[in-house]
């Protein structure tokens, strides 16, 4: 290399040394002046170019940022685990500024990167998928789904999502007609192990999937009848029937349908031919209780109950008398999830730091108050192996659940306790970090509950609490009125129906918000959704005064991300909370959507 490049170089090197100083000691516009000097001796110093990238993040400008994390992507040299960094960084600045494509496309590059399985950036490209909506088929997306699948800790339910959205786009338009839709979905499915393997054990939450698995067993029950059936489906068959418990038997079912299955059931079928082997696992994918026990089957079913679980005693404190909503959850365990929660480890003082506040305080206790299937205590037992978790709930069955999975992960900072959060203080224990998310609304006195739970807070402690949003929940109120015009009642009875209805007006005002939850694809998750005998809704207006009644510090909402929202908040912050919570009240009405479906927002009691 020539002396003059070398010396520029050194020289270029010096400077980014001299601007990292500055820019930690938040001397930012000196920081800029001199990694523009870095960049100018030798345009291809990558941590310069990744370090101003930061600082203009820093700055506000958002698309210089981008333009320097792009220029540092490009150049050769980094190792492996810096080129994810930049691609993670790339992509996220792509994200803040509204360039989804570019941000996927960021992400896809990064799959080819040695290392990608083992690194964070995998999450994120996941979430990012999941938060989109796809509306055609792209063959790179799709081969990247299958690195996602091989990761260990990736959540499944939610590639479930994306795998199946991508795959009910895959036939392409000008190939299929309407008739040959469902053999075409079924080849697809047949011939990939991800799609069979997510089919057994993820729940599937695409109503278009859903429609045409339906359409296809009533196919296979047809031509098993007609003696048409000439080629074995039995991997398809096994995971649909996987799904169908999963899911508890939602799909629906019509009069014509059932009488199928009746002479399905009573078919004479060779003893041991392929034949009767699908013929009994297409009846297997039909409840036991609807459809199984009114007939005398001549094949030996599968035990379709749950009996194989483990059942566990769970500790009862303080449970006066048995409440409408205990009586719901229990037959409603709340919520389905089959796969491993996604998280990093970290520890509270992170977590207290990244709120403004010191340091946590010392218990190192969390409560998850009404934890349900224990989900979000699973995550945070994993997020913080350092700390000790306690899940909180009013319904045994949910916490019955919840022990399963956590003892399936081998989880031990984790324990359960049968209870009340209104009694909470009988507990005797102090936490450093309660979670409520989703609970308050199904109380009669969300303040009273509130009250209760924050005095459970040692000194120092934080609170993050989940309400639901009035606007968020206007969907189902229409869905109720449209079920009226149509003549069914909205009962759990008339459940299948209603959600045929729902799929059917999937157009319809903002059915569709309904239809793309993945609650709306499991029976108690639909159960949750449309008939909890007590929920409250929330404004943000609801909100400051809760805040205000309850005499706490406020952090900020959590869904602080996009761009034009007031900026996320935290605690020790000064700034005028009436001229916050205008500020959010006049964002939200702009954006709708934003609080999708809950408001979340931190709390920390202010005592003398
Ligand atoms: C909608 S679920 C939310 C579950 C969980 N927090 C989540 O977000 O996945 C509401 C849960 O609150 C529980 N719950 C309701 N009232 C409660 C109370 N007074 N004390 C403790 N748990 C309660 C219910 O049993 C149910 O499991």
């Amino acid at each position: 290399m020539h002396d003059d490049t070398l010396k520029k170089e050194e020289h270029s090197e010096k400077n980014r040394r001299m601007a990292d100083s500055s820019f930690k000691n938040n001397d930012l516009q000196e920081a800029a002046r001199l990694y523009e000097l870095s960049i100018k001796n030798n345009s291809n110093n990558v941590k310069a170019l990744n370090n101003l990238a930061a600082l203009s993040e820093e700055l506000g400008d958002q698309n210089k940022a981008e333009y320097l994390y792009k220029r540092a992507c490009n150049l050769p040299g980094p190792s492996a685990a810096d080129k994810l960094k930049l691609h993670q960084n790339l992509a996220s600045a792509q994200e803040k500024n509204g360039k989804v494509n570019a941000a996927l496309w960021t992400y896809q590059s990064a799959t080819k990167i040695e290392g990608f399985t083992k690194s964070t950036i995998a999450f994120n490209y996941l979430d990012l998928l999941q938060s989109i909506h796809l509306t055609s088929f792209e063959a790179g997306i799709f081969a990247s789904l299958a690195v996602l699948f091989n990761i260990v800790g990736i959540d499944n339910d939610a590639l479930a999502r994306v795998y199946f959205s991508q795959i009910a786009l895959k036939p392409a338009k000008a190939t299929h007609t309407k008739k040959d839709y469902p053999a075409l979905v079924l080849d697809i499915i047949e011939s990939d192990q991800i799609a069979l393997s997510l089919l057994s054990n993820s729940l599937i939450s695409n109503h278009i999937i859903e429609k045409t698995i339906i359409t296809i067993r009533q196919k296979f029950i047809a031509s098993i009848l007609s003696n048409n059936y000439n080629k074995t489906h039995q991997a398809f068959l096994t995971a649909l029937k996987k799904q169908c418990k999963l899911n508890d038997f939602i799909y629906l079912i019509d009069k014509k349908e059932l009488s199928s299955v009746e002479k399905l059931k009573l078919k004479n079928l060779k003893e041991s031919s392929a034949i009767k082997t699908d013929a009994r696992l297409i009846l297997e994918s039909y409840s036991e209780k609807k459809i199984i026990n009114s007939l005398k089957s001549p094949y030996p079913l599968d035990d379709q109950s749950p009996t194989q679980q483990k059942k566990e005693i769970t500790p009862t404190i303080f449970l006066k008398s048995k409440t409408i909503i205990q009586d719901f959850y229990e037959s409603n365990p709340y919520p389905t999830w089959t796969s491993k929660p996604k998280h990093s480890e970290s520890t509270l003082n992170q977590l207290f730091k990244t709120l403004n506040l010191k340091q946590a305080p010392p218990n190192n206790n969390i409560l998850v108050a009404g934890c349900g299937t224990g989900r979000h205590a699973i995550q945070i037992a994993l997020t913080y192996p350092h700390a000790k978790i306690i899940g909180l709930d009013v319904s045994q069955a949910s916490l019955q659940y919840a022990k399963n999975k956590r003892d399936e992960y081998e989880i031990l900072n984790l324990e359960f306790i049968h209870g009340d959060l209104n009694d909470i203080l009988s507990l005797n224990m102090e936490f450093s970090l309660i979670e409520c998310v989703g609970v308050l609304h199904h109380l009669q006195d969300p303040l009273k509950g509130g009250q209760a739970i924050l005095s459970a807070l040692e000194d120092g402690g934080i609170a993050k609490i989940g309400l639901y949003s009035a606007y968020a929940r206007t969907p189902i109120a229409d869905l109720t009125n449209l079920a009226s015009e149509n003549g069914i009642p909205f009962t759990p009875s008339n459940l299948e129906k209603i959600r045929n209805l729902a799929i059917q007006n999937y157009k319809y005002k903002r059915t569709n918000e309904i239809v793309n939850s993945q609650d709306f694809f499991s029976r108690n998750g639909c159960m949750d959704l449309f008939f909890n005998p007590l929920e409250k809704a929330f404004t943000i207006r609801d909100i400051h005064s809760f805040v205000r009644t309850l005499n706490c510090e406020f952090a900020g909402f959590e869904n602080g991300g996009q761009k034009e929202s007031p900026a996320l908040r935290k605690f020790n912050d000064r700034s005028n909370m009436d001229s916050l919570f205008y500020a959010w009240e006049l964002f939200e009405n702009l954006n709708q959507n934003f609080f999708s479906e809950m408001y979340l927002f931190w709390l920390k009691p202010i005592r003398k």
